[in-house]
């Protein structure tokens, strides 16, 4: 196969609940996936038993050497990506499990916070976008996780981290209208609440999941793969006019 007819989609922040059942639906759907994580195992762990080629890497997101080595090394090692999706996440809470308030957050919360879901996904745009200008592939793209909590407030989360997704959200749109003429699209995944390890840290800290379902009009919390699908079809050539959007995964949680 030549190298540019690859479909080469790299997943960051792949060993988490959402970013592994994105591995797997990618996988299905034809893709030759980049399993990637700042914990290498659980990278491993996300391709495991796929069937295909895949592969698996250990890298922070929030290192701007690491991303770029890491890219350099897909690009190089494996071939030119068409698909990125940054998965990776970072919800912080104090030590004692609360939901850290305003009043309360420490800077070096507040920054690390940041570090992994904002810089995170602008390091990776910016090695995306200089890799394709030096070697177009057709049908480019590029996803991002939002979060319901950002469109709301949030109600279990951090302001750190509703405040760093918030930025994802905008950043989306920049990036759209700037990779647009290279024919690639850029989108957002917005998830409500999703039965993952992150979930369940939140509502350990304030209730219990069904209390969290209640208020969610399609009567329970979402699954992993609700969100993948999503993931899946914005990754198809298919989703090709989609392009600077948030698609909502949340069970009618929050209706626009
Ligand atoms: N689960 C939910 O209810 C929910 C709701 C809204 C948004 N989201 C968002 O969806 C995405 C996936 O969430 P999830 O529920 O699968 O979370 P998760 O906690 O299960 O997984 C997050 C993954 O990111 C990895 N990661 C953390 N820091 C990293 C770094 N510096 N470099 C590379 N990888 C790193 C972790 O090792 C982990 O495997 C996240 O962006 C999250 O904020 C989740």
């Amino acid at each position: 196969m030549s190298e540019l007819n690859k479909n080469i989609a790299v997943v960051v922040g792949a060993g988490g609940g959402i970013g592994a059942a994105v591995c797997r639906r990618l996988s299905a759907s034809g893709h030759e996936v980049v399993s990637c994580d700042i914990d290498g195992e659980r990278a491993r762990k996300a391709i495991e038993g796929l069937e295909g080629g895949h592969h698996f890497m250990g890298f922070d997101v929030s290192s701007e050497s690491e991303v770029s080595r890491a890219f350099t090394n897909i690009e190089t090692n494996i071939g030119p990506i068409r698909v990125v999706v940054v998965a990776a996440g970072l919800l912080l809470f104090e030590d004692n499990g609360d939901r850290p308030l305003i009043k309360h957050t420490t800077l070096d919360l507040w920054e690390k916070t940041f570090e992994v879901n904002t810089k995170g996904v602008f390091l990776c745009a910016r090695e995306y976008i200089n890799l394709r200008e030096r070697r177009p592939v057709g049908d480019g793209r590029f996803i991002t996780f939002g979060s319901v909590a950002a469109q709301l407030g949030g109600y279990r989360s951090s302001a750190s981290y509703i405040a760093a997704k918030a930025a994802v959200m905008g950043f989306t749109k920049a990036l759209a209208r700037e990779v647009a003429d290279m024919g690639i699209t850029e989108n957002s995944v917005s998830p409500g609440l999703i039965d993952t390890e992150m979930l369940r840290n939140t509502v350990r800290s304030s209730g219990n999941m069904d209390a969290a379902a209640a208020n969610i009009p399609l009567g329970r919390i979402g699954t992993a793969d609700d969100v993948a699908v999503s993931v899946d079809f914005l990754a198809s050539r298919e989703a090709g006019y989609i392009t600077g959007s948030v698609i909502d995964v949340n069970g009618g949680y929050r209706m626009q």
